[in-house]
């Protein structure tokens, strides 16, 4: 094992874990729990899956409809949090962003890389959260401009390595990603 007292390889390897989320659908950081916080005031979380992970740009992104009850939370408070438990590697990431929500033209190019079996996600009608006289009374056409890129743009992050003495540092966009151990 490399030094465990080396912040910058913690933070490298929670890097890897992300940037194979994106790769790789069977990988733990593939669906982080996404966390914002309702126009009433209450914490929301849901299941969400990574699509891109940028280091250089301190970013990750993550594809929605645009009528989703989560585009209102953060319509009001555009911040997330999001959770990755990576149990093989007893690695926790959670990291705090603030969020852009992009639509239109801007993310041409997210949509030409979605299936077109993975589309139907972005257009179900009625509105997702909308109740319905029976369980399957919806239709999941696919609508482009319902679809919206949640670009989350990394304040911080915390992460927490289960190891024989456990180890945890926080890393921050304003000491440009420096990090210091704290008590876990
Ligand atoms: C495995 C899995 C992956 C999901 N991926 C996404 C996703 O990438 N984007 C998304 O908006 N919802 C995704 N969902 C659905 C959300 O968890 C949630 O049910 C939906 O977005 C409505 O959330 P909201 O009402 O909080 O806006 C996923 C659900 C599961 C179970």
């Amino acid at each position: 094992m490399s030094d465990p007292n080396d912040l910058g390889a913690f933070l490298d390897e929670a890097w890897q874990h992300l940037e194979r989320g994106v790769a790789d659908a069977k990988s733990p950081a593939r669906l982080p729990t996404f966390a914002t916080v309702s126009p009433g005031g209450r914490p929301e979380v849901r299941t969400v899956a990574l699509r891109h992970a940028a280091r250089a740009q301190s970013v990750l992104e993550v594809h929605t409809d645009i009528e989703t009850p989560k585009i209102a939370a953060l319509r009001v408070l555009p911040r997330a949090g999001l959770h990755i438990w990576l149990a093989d590697a007893d690695v926790q990431i959670r990291i705090s962003a603030d969020v852009e929500v992009l639509t239109g033209a801007e993310i041409d190019d997210q949509w030409a890389r979605v299936p077109p079996a993975s589309r139907v996600s972005y257009g179900t009608m009625p509105v997702p959260g909308t109740p319905i006289p029976s369980v399957y009374a919806y239709e999941k056409p696919s609508e482009r401009s319902r679809f919206a890129v949640l670009r989350c743009h990394m304040v911080e992050m915390d992460l927490v390595h289960l190891g024989t003495q456990h180890r945890r540092a926080i890393y921050t966009a304003a000491t440009d990603w420096q990090g210091t151990w704290v008590a876990p």
